[in-house]
């Protein structure tokens, strides 16, 4: 999409790969919106610790960044014996597929990663194989978000009040986004429309990233705090609720995203709002049979007890810091400590719809469908 920065427009895409310094070049999200910066990661260790630390993050990013990761670490490899490089792949694999449990997309990545190379014969095809086929699922990922927004647009009528919850725009994918793509087709067909982003902590990728794309994009915005939305649903002030997924069970149609998810799925029963999730087919797992079975992220404390932001010039000025500098500040009570689940689960039975790059679909209809949602 295209990005602003010191009054130059211009477009980027999330994840892209450098095939000359086989690196992995990234938007640095944490620093967002406050800076726009690119980083590239040298090694595939470095990829990993990019996603494990959210430097890149979203589940179709990561995706995108687990994909490269895994060519570039198989570009790494010296010799010929295609059993050490096997192994060696193996290696990257699991350290990439560690960095973060609960999104499926990279996992799905690597494995349609894998599944190409096998056809390379020699280490050499099969690290030109391992490229193409990054390369393919980065683009398909564009692909998807596009057809996801040729469809989910029809949902959005003039004057409307959406709700999105966390960051599944486009720096969670490649490009365009999941929850966002309806948004910026409806916006591209004149359409008129106002955003509510759930803050979303602890990490605040609503009040970040959202905001921030939408801002960029000049589309009509405001950041509600995450104990906002039942208020606002209660008022009539909420008329549709689109939000991304990091992992949607094929099986059962539940879906796992960021923590808070559940919570707006309820309230938008109670109060008859369309519930809708937006995810390209990456996001699909096939294999799990409950949403319990979901590895849900414990993140660290520290995201709870506090929150990163910039020092603003009356408060610099104040008290001789810096303006615009990133700092971390507690919050909570000193000597209390947090609990910090990542994601939440949402059944089926609370969602209106799934968007998916094939056409909107009834959760449970995702298994009967699966041939044409890409189940191998
Ligand atoms: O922890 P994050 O920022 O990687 O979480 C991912 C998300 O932003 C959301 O869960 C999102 O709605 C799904 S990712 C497309």
């Amino acid at each position: 999409m295209n990005v602003t920065v010191r009054g130059q427009t211009r477009p980027y895409r999330t994840v892209t790969f450098d095939a000359q310094q086989n690196a992995v070049r990234l938007i640095e999200q944490r620093l967002l919106p406050h800076e726009f910066k690119i980083v590239a990661t040298k090694n595939f260790r470095e990829t990993a610790d990019a996603i494990r630390d959210m430097v890149v993050r979203g589940a179709g990013a990561i995706g995108a960044a687990a994909a490269y990761g895994l060519a570039q670490g198989a570009r790494a490899f010296r010799g010929g014996n295609l059993r050490k490089f096997s192994a060696h792949v193996g290696t990257v694999y699991l350290t990439l597929k560690a960095a973060r449990p609960t999104a499926v997309d990279p996992v799905n990545a690597m494995n349609d990663v894998r599944r190409l190379m096998a056809r390379g014969e020699t280490v050499e095809e099969q690290q030109a194989l391992a490229l193409a086929a990054a390369e393919e699922f980065a683009s398909e990922d564009v692909r998807h978000c596009e057809a996801i927004g040729r469809h989910g647009a029809k949902l959005i009528r003039d004057g409307m009040k959406l709700l999105t919850h966390c960051n599944a725009g486009w720096l969670a994918f490649v490009d365009v986004g999941s929850a966002t793509a309806p948004m910026y087709a409806a916006q591209a067909a004149g359409k008129k429309f106002h955003v509510f982003c759930d803050e979303t902590r602890p990490r605040s990728q609503g009040a970040t990233l959202t905001a921030w794309e939408l801002a960029q994009q000049k589309i009509s915005h405001q950041i509600i705090a995450d104990n906002a939305a039942g208020h606002l649903m209660q008022r009539g002030e909420i008329d549709l609720v689109i939000v991304g997924s990091d992992r949607t069970l094929g099986r059962t149609g539940e879906v796992a995203n960021k923590i808070g998810t559940y919570t707006k799925a309820v309230l938008a029963k109670r109060h008859g709002i369309p519930f809708y999730v937006a995810i390209p087919l990456s996001t699909i797992d096939w294999k799990l049979k409950s949403g319990f079975d979901i590895p849900i992220e414990d993140r660290h404390e520290h995201e709870v007890l506090g929150a990163w932001g910039v020092v603003e010039k009356q408060e610099a000025e104040s008290r001789k810091l810096k303006t615009g500098e990133r700092a971390y500040v507690r919050v909570a009570n000193p000597t209390s400590g947090a609990r910090n689940p990542g994601f939440d689960v949402t059944s089926a039975e609370l969602i209106t719809g799934i968007i998916t790059p094939a056409g909107i679909f009834k959760p449970r209809e995702l298994w009967n469908r699966r041939r044409s949602l890409g189940k191998h």
